[in-house]
């Protein structure tokens, strides 16, 4: 099996400990999950259970449960921000792999392929809805705020990654501003929202959301290098989809920088003229490992993981902030 080359080293990890911590929240979570897929339009279960039932990481609405439980939570409020938070991930999950074209998702065939892409993005818009449901019910109006804010910046990233895909001078910079609206955007909202439904004081809610956009930002860098250096079967998605669609992520952008005029020719044709063949994809991979580019990408994500961790020093040690750290090692060490 192939396996990432890997002289950084990084942390091992897992969030078995906030996944014990968070059980009873996350159990009432899912039921919420189920309860609110269920309509009497009988594609809209189906293919959301497609999706839903499939599992997945379920990192956000256990990061809302964190921040709202750090922050000294009393209260529910926070279960339906996080079932809404899954649901808005969900919903744009469907809505991104008809944009990509994506084949697999969670190790199973996309919906778009078993329903079509115009069910998977109208169910998409279901679960958007019902999230804004969920949100409408806590009756707090900052934390419809911060998520509906989130729904519109995540947006704006897609259509902005979209834009600027076969794009071979893309600067790492704008790299950084897509994944910050398309992913990172979203694990901040859902720390913030978490720490607003306990009305925790401002500074708690600004280091929680600082957390959550260090970490997903990190989780996006990570995503990005297994895309390159990471194996199907594992990702429950397919590994070269980034390059298929000649999207300028960090690894491809740090490669082309250090190509040589051979290698640069590759890359012309494969990104910039679009000009893909059989066995591309693997020329791009050997080229992608060999130049470093992955690790360099994994270092960075390491360094954003660290730099969440430190957004919570306000917060006294105890379990919940222990079981943060962990994610956000996990985030990273997912790749190992
Ligand atoms: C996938 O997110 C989309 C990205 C931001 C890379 P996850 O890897 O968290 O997806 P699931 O929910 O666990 O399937
Ligand atoms: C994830 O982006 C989708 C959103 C964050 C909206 P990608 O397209 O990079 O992620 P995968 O590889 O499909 O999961
Ligand atoms: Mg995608
Ligand atoms: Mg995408």
């Amino acid at each position: 099996m192939d396996a990432l080359v890997a002289p950084v080293s990084r942390p091992k990890g897992s969030v078995e400990r906030l996944v014990r911590l968070a059980a009873a929240d996350m159990a009432a979570v899912d039921a919420l999950i189920r309860d609110r897929m269920d309509s009497p339009v009988l594609v809209i279960p189906a293919l959301a259970e497609h999706l839903i039932e499939a599992g997945g990481k379920r990192l956000r609405p256990l990061l809302t449960v964190a921040a709202a439980r750090l922050a000294g939570a009393k209260t529910e409020g926070h279960l339906k921000l996080a079932a809404a938070v899954e649901f808005i991930h969900t919903a744009t999950l469907l809505h991104d792999d008809v944009v990509d074209g994506s084949e697999r998702r969670r190790g199973k065939v996309a919906a778009h392929l078993i329903w079509g892409a115009a069910s998977s993005v109208l169910v998409g818009d279901f679960l958007f809805a019902r999230a804004f449901e969920l949100m409408v019910e806590t009756g707090s109006l900052p934390a419809l705020g911060i998520l509906a804010r989130a729904s519109r910046v995540i947006a704006e990233g897609e259509v902005m990654q979209l834009t600027g895909a076969h794009d071979m001078n893309l600067t790492e910079a704008l790299y950084l501003q897509i994944i910050s609206a398309k992913t990172a955007e979203l694990f901040a909202a859902a720390a913030e929202a978490g720490a607003t439904a306990a009305n925790a004081s401002p500074a708690a809610v600004a280091g929680l959301r600082d957390y959550g956009l260090k970490l997903g930002l990190a989780f996006q860098l990570v995503d990005d290098a297994l895309d390159y250096g990471g194996v199907s079967e594992m990702l429950g998605k397919d590994a070269g989809d980034d390059f298929r669609e000649g999207k300028a992520t960090l690894p491809l952008i740090l490669a082309i920088a250090r190509s040589g005029p051979k290698e640069a020719a590759f890359w012309i044709r494969t990104i910039d003229r679009r000009e893909q063949t059989e066995g591309d994809f693997k020329r791009a991979r050997e080229l992608v490992l060999g130049s470093g580019a992955v690790e360099s990408t994994l270092q960075f994500a390491q360094d954003h993981a660290e730099e969440a961790k430190m957004a919570l020093g306000l917060f006294p040690a105890g379990p919940w902030r222990d079981a943060l750290y962990e994610l956000a090692d996990f985030a990273v060490s997912r790749a190992a």
